[in-house]
């Protein structure tokens, strides 16, 4: 790939950044659709970020993506914000527009076509289990209920943080259900046939941390798991469910389906499916 004075410039901005592996996939879909721009890492510390925001809009970069610890502590500044982000309460994408900063948030749709891609799993009418309350979270319980979800249940260590989340969409979604409780395991085995999928939004399982007693085999035969940690590929969870005979998928689904979505706003065409997918396989020796 050329870098000419004419090539536009993509990045993502987070702390730390390193680790990301955005670059790797965009600039793979960049290339094969044979555009001239490139995508890169901006390290960006949390007191740095309204000088970085600045700094971007004045060296014209054409979009970025916003990874932790800035989805939100971004929203005030920008020009605008999709409703879409406004409901997620967080901003993973900018485009610019004009001499305009939008904001938007592509983790909500990125993990809903995981669920269809990797899990054939159509939200709409099941009864979902959420582990955690966090900001993974939010964008799961609101993309869920935006699906048609007939209950979405949260499962929190803090209950107060977990009431704090849903009480934000009782109001806005009348043919959805929601309810909160404690990250019991006696209590989510004793509920656990209720539920159609499991959604583990925490950082639980990286490294190969467990839920210490979640039983999965107490889950309908038909049921899913959807781990969105993807470092280890299969989680003690995931190995767990596997083992049990549920369908199961990792983070990365929801990883390249947020790009996707990402570069589909900055250059307005869908970039071909599976490159990004692809990229990723590589890298992680897959
Ligand atoms: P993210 O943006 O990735 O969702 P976050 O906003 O910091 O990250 O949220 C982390 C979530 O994981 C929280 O729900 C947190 O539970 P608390 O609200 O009770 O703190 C949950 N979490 C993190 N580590 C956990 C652990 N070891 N066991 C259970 N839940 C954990």
């Amino acid at each position: 790939m050329d870098v000419t004075g004419k090539t536009r410039v993509l990045g993502i901005i987070g702390w730390p950044v390193a680790h990301s592996l955005s670059p790797l996939m965009q600039n793979a879909a960049l290339e094969a659709m044979g555009l001239d721009w490139v995508y890169v890492p901006f390290a960006v510390r949390e007191e740095e970020l309204a000088r970085a925001v600045t700094g971007l809009r004045a060296l014209g970069v054409a979009g970025f993506n916003v990874t932790i610890p800035h989805k939100t502590a971004i929203i005030p500044l920008l020009d605008r914000i999709t409703p879409e982000a406004r409901l997620m309460g967080a901003v993973n994408t900018v485009k610019r527009d004009g001499d305009e900063l939008v904001g938007h948030n592509t983790d909500g749709p990125g993990f809903i076509r995981s669920l269809g891609e990797d899990l054939g799993f159509d939200p709409a009418g099941k009864r979902i289990l959420i582990l955690g309350a966090g900001g993974a979270a939010r964008a799961a319980v609101a993309s869920l209920a935006q699906a048609g979800a007939a209950a979405v249940v949260v499962a929190n260590r803090s209950v107060a943080k977990g009431e704090e989340l849903v009480e934000a969409f009782r109001g806005s979604f009348g043919g959805t259900q929601f309810a909160v409780m404690s990250l019991d395991m006696p209590l989510i085995n004793a509920e656990a046939q209720n539920f159609d999928l499991i959604v583990n939004t925490t950082s639980v399982g990286m490294g190969g941390t467990a839920f210490e007693g979640l039983d999965v085999t107490r889950m309908k035969p038909a049921a899913s798991v959807y781990d969105m940690v993807y470092a280890p590929w299969e989680t003690p969870l995931l190995a767990e469910a596997t083992r049990a005979g549920l369908r199961c998928a990792n983070g990365i689904g929801m990883l390249v389906a947020q790009g996707e979505c990402a570069l589909a706003i900055w250059t307005g065409t869908e970039p071909p499916s599976g490159v990004m997918r692809r990229r990723i396989l590589a890298v992680l020796e897959r």
